[in-house]
C-alpha cells in the first residue's frame, strides 16, 4: 500500500478517486486551495470509507508549500488534479488559466523532482485530440490544437510531461484523457458541485430537473448525428476514479509517459441524455433548441482498448446508473455541499 499525494482531491473527480483509493487501502493526503470545492467533500469521504484523509489546504503555484509537503510526508505517487477547468472562463481570463494549470503543473513537478517523487497520474482531457479527427478517437492519433485556453493548458502539461520522461527515465507518467465525467457515489454524499451557472450538460440537467433553472438549452439539433443534437461519451465518475486507481498500479511497476482514453467507447446525444433521464428518474425536464455553441463538435466519443488491454480496467456503469446517480446526489444536497 502506497502514501499518495492527491492535488484538487476536494473536487469532484478528485473526492471519488479518494474514495477509491482509501478503500483499496491506500493512505491519501490531499493537497488543494478549495477555490473550487469545500471540505465538507472530504469530510464525507471520511464517513463514506470510515478512514482518515490528511489534508493539507494550499496552493500548487507556491513552490515552499509543496516543498513542505514531501518534506513532511513520506510520499509515493501523486495524482494531479488540481487546476480550473471553466472552458469559457478560460477564453476570457488565460493568465489564470495558464498559471494554475501550466505555471501550477511545473511548480509541482518541481517539487516532486526534488523530493525524488516520479510517479505521477495527470488528469488529461480528450480536448487533446482537437477536433479535426473523426471519432472513435484513439492514443496513436496525433494530438491537435484545443480550440480553446483551457484545453490549451492540458496539451501544453501533455508535452512537457513526455519531454520530461525522455529527459529523466526515472519518471513513470500515466496522461489520462478523461471523455465526460458523470454521475456520482452511489450513497449520494458526493458529486459535482457547480459553482454558479453549470457549464457541462449534466449538472444543468439536474439543476432543471430540481427546479433551480427553468429549461435546459440544447445547443444546436442540426448536427449530423442520430438526432441532430451533440453525441459524447459519458463516463460515470466512480469508473472514472477506478482508472486512476488501475493506472497507478501500472505506473508503479514501469516508466515512461503514456495516454490512455477514459471513456466507455458509447455515444449518446443530448436528447438521449435528456430522455433517458426523464424516465429512469420520471421527473421533467423541459428543453428548447438553441444556436450551436461555439466549439463545439458533433461527435466524441473513445477508443478505450488500450486501457482495457494495458491498465485492466472496465467501465461497470451504463448510462442510467449516471444518470440515475446525478439525480440522486441532486436530490439529496440541492444547494451542493452549501446545504449543510
Ligand atoms: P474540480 O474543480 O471539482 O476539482 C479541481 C480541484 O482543484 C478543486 O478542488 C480546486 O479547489 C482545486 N484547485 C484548483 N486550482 C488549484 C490550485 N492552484 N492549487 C490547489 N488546488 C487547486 O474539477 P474536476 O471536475 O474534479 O476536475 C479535476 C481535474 O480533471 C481538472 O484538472 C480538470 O481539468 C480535469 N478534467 C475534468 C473534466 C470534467 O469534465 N470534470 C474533464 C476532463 C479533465
Ligand atoms: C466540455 C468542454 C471540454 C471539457 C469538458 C469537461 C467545450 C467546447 N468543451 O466538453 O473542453 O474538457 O467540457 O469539462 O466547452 N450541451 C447542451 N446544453 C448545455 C450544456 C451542454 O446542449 O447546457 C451539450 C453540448 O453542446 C455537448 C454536450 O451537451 O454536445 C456535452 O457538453 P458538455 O457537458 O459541456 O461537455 P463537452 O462540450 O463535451
Amino acid at each position: 500500500m502506497a502514501n499518495i499525494l492527491v492535488t484538487g482531491g476536494a473536487g469532484f473527480i478528485g473526492s471519488h478517486t479518494c474514495v477509491e483509493l482509501l478503500d483499496a487501502g491506500h493512505d491519501v493526503i490531499v493537497f488543494d486551495n478549495l477555490c473550487n470545492s469545500s471540505v465538507e467533500s472530504l469530510q464525507r469521504v471520511e464517513q463514506l470509507t470510515q478512514k482518515n484523509i490528511i489534508f493539507i489546504e494550499g496552493d500548487i503555484r507556491k513552490q515552499q508549500q509543496l516543498d513542505e509537503v514531501f518534506q513532511q510526508h513520506q510520499i509515493d505517487a501523486v495524482i494531479h488534479f488540481a487546476g480550473l477547468k471553466a472552458v469559457g472562463e478560460s477564453q476570457k481570463i488565460p493568465l489564470a488559466y495558464f498559471d494554475n494549470n501550466v505555471a501550477g503543473s511545473t511548480t509541482l513537478f518541481k517539487a516532486m523532482e526534488k523530493a525524488q517523487v516520479f510517479t505521477l497520474v495527470f488528469s488529461s482531457s480528450a480536448t487533446v485530440y482537437g477536433d479535426t479527427h473523426p471519432s472513435p478517437l484513439k492514443e496513436t492519433m496525433p494530438t491537435g490544437m484545443p480550440n480553446n485556453n483551457y484545453g490549451y493548458t492540458k496539451l501544453i502539461v501533455e508535452q512537457m510531461l513526455e519531454k520530461l520522461a525522455e529527459a529523466d527515465a526515472r519518471w513513470s507518467i500515466a496522461l489520462l484523457r478523461y471523455f465526460n465525467p458523470v454521475g456520482a457515489h452511489e450513497s449520494g454524499e458526493i458529486g459535482e458541485d457547480p459553482q454558479g451557472i453549470p457549464n457541462n450538460l449534466m449538472p444543468y440537467v439536474t439543476q432543471v430537473a430540481i427546479g433551480k433553472r427553468e429549461k435546459l438549452s440544447i445547443f444546436g439539433h442540426d448536427y449530423d448525428t442520430v438526432d441532430g443534437t451533440g453525441v459524447r461519451d459519458y463516463i460515470h465518475v466512480v469508473d472514472l476514479a477506478d482508472a486512476h486507481l488501475c493506472a497507478l498500479n501500472n505506473r508503479l511497476k514501469d516508466t515512461g509517459c503514456r495516454a490512455w482514453n477514459i471513456g466507455t467507447g458509447n455515444g449518446f446525444s443530448v436528447l438521449q441524455i435528456r430522455n433517458t433521464f426523464q424516465d429512469i428518474n420520471q421527473v421533467d425536464v423541459p428543453f428548447e433548441y438553441s444556436a450551436r455553441r461555439e466549439g463545439d463538435v458533433a461527435t466524441c466519443f473513445a477508443d478505450n482498448q488500450r486501457a482495457l488491454d494495458e491498465l485492466g480496467w472496465q467501465p461497470k456503469r451504463g448510462l442510467k446508473e449516471m444518470l440515475k446517480d446525478s439525480w440522486n446526489w441532486q436530490k439529496k444536497n440541492p444547494q451542493g455541499y452549501r446545504s449543510t
